[in-house]
């Protein structure tokens, strides 16, 4: 084989080969299999196409094993796919038009395997490996792929603007595979999909998110974003974004483009971590700033309050993207609101009360806030980033020792609101809350000691002020 597979991957690949040749089918692995092959990458499914009837093939490959495994259809679109040991392939017949996944438009026209080749994609996805008899495991590449792969280039096999049209989420496919792979798009296909942008919005959210988490995903995800912004992509499916873009000037004073400062901080974290949703916080940190900018005189720009409004954003942007409306969500809103925290603690008012707010505020997400407070130190000052990194290492340490001391990331104030009412014979209301936020926030301050017994007598010191005493 001109790929280097698997021995789980090699015997598959066998009984597909005998159930091709009974059948009579010209049979080829094809698509993203053989491209990161060839790129060394780790692969989990395999697309196979025929010349002829997919479905057919499908069963009977299936028929080769025991127990044989079940194969789903998806009838409109001319594929059926099976699992062998954690394995997943996909068969489809060869065709002429291009691979409008989830398409509505089922019509599929049988083609030959370079027609099929010839309405893919990407070059470097339009190779395809035999499973033929006369020829196994020989590379058919028609439009150079290989080539395009050892270039890093991502160039489509026809002429851009068909390619596009055919499937105009292939322009995002283009630019997240050119940040995952770290490949350059080739002129003529970067000019096709500028030229092409609007086709964008014909395309289902899903499949637009899919591709912009993948782009976050990736090692750098400022490659995609920025080629998102500079094909006017990202003016159409995240406009929010493009809002942070540019630098204003008055007065001589300007402030920092703050879309490439929000990459730089993506770029940051992506170094310390994979996790999808401190990726998206790093994306949206600073997203409410174009609503709050102000120029004061004699001051310079300002952006007070950007943490809060931008928080309030996530819920509306996470429901436009149809990204989760859960935990993760409210997981990023957060991360948004603390953002400022950390960094705004100066020398003078790293008092333990601060320290110990902060804990409460963040709970378990405190080291995450932290990671994407440091990612979000990108000044090119030296002097401030090193004022910065002094002051954060100080607040990182006294966060320790306080934890330490208190355990109060998850803490719980010693007497809860239903406390409160039974000792009060209480409904719950106002005044419950107000007699627990006292007490709360009389620990937090470090005015009474985290006890059960100096709550108690708060408890009973607010109290009077509403006229209650406990019941006996
Ligand atoms: N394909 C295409 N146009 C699309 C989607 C897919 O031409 N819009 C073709 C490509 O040849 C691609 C193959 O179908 O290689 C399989 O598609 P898919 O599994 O979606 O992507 P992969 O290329 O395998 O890459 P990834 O799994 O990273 O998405």
């Amino acid at each position: 084989m001109e790929i280097t597979c698997s021995a789980k991957e090699l015997f598959v690949f066998k009984k597909i080969a005998h159930a091709a040749a009974d059948l009579g089918l010209e049979t080829y692995v094809v698509g993203g299999f053989v491209r990161d092959k060839l790129l060394g990458r780790l692969t989990k499914d395999a697309d196979i196409v025929c010349v002829g009837d997919g479905i057919a093939l499908a069963n009977a490959v299936a028929q080769r094993f025991s127990p044989a495994p079940s194969v789903a259809f998806y009838k409109n679109f001319g594929t059926a796919a099976l699992k062998i040991e954690e394995f997943d392939v996909e068969f489809v017949g060869a065709r002429k038009e291009s691979y409008r996944y989830h398409s509505r438009n089922p019509e599929v026209e049988p083609g030959t395997l370079e027609e099929d080749q010839l309405r893919r994609d990407f070059t470097i996805n339009a190779m395809a490996v035999s499973l033929n008899e006369q020829n196994y495991g020989v590379l058919i590449d028609p439009f150079e792929g290989r080539k395009d792969l050892e270039n890093k280039i991502i160039r489509t096999p026809l002429e851009p603007g068909q390619t596009f049209s055919d499937d105009p989420l292939r322009m995002l496919r283009a630019i997240r595979f050119a940040s995952q792979l770290g490949f350059s798009i080739e002129e003529t296909t970067w000019k096709g999909i500028c030229m092409h942008v609007e086709r964008i919005r014909i395309i289902s959210q899903e499949r637009i998110t899919e591709e912009l988490n993948k782009i976050l995903q990736s090692t750098q995800p400022s490659i995609g974003l920025d080629l998102l912004y500079k094909s006017g992509l990202l003016h159409i499916i995240f406009p929010q974004l493009v809002d942070l873009a540019g630098a204003e000037y008055i007065d001589g004073k300007g402030h920092k483009d703050n879309f490439y400062h929000t990459l730089q901080v993506v770029d940051n974290i992506a170094v310390h971590t994979n996790d999808l949703w401190l990726r998206w916080a790093a994306l949206l940190h600073d997203i409410g700033k174009p609503a709050t900018k102000k120029f004061e005189p004699g001051h310079g720009w300002t952006f007070h309050g950007h943490e809060v409004v931008g928080g309030r954003m996530v819920p509306r942007i996470f429901a436009k993207l149809k990204l989760p409306q859960n935990e993760k969500m409210r997981y990023v809103r957060k991360l948004v609101e603390l953002h400022l925290r950390p960094i705004s603690l100066t020398k003078e008012n790293i008092t333990d009360s601060a320290i110990r707010r902060l804990l409460f505020d963040a709970g378990d997400e405190i080291e995450d806030l932290m990671l994407l407070c440091s990612a979000d130190i990108t000044s090119k000052n030296k002097f401030k980033v090193k004022k910065y990194l002094t002051n954060f290492a100080l607040v990182k340490q006294r966060l320790q020792e306080v934890e330490e001391n208190d355990r109060i990331r998850n803490w719980q104030p010693p007497i809860s609101g239903e406390l409160i009412m039974e000792i009060f014979g209480l409904a719950p209301g106002r005044i419950v809350g107000d007699i627990k936020n006292a007490i709360r926030e009389a620990i937090l301050d470090g005015e009474i000691p985290n006890s059960y017994e100096a709550a108690y007598t708060l408890m009973v010191e607010k109290a009077r002020e509403y006229n209650l005493q406990p019941k006996q």
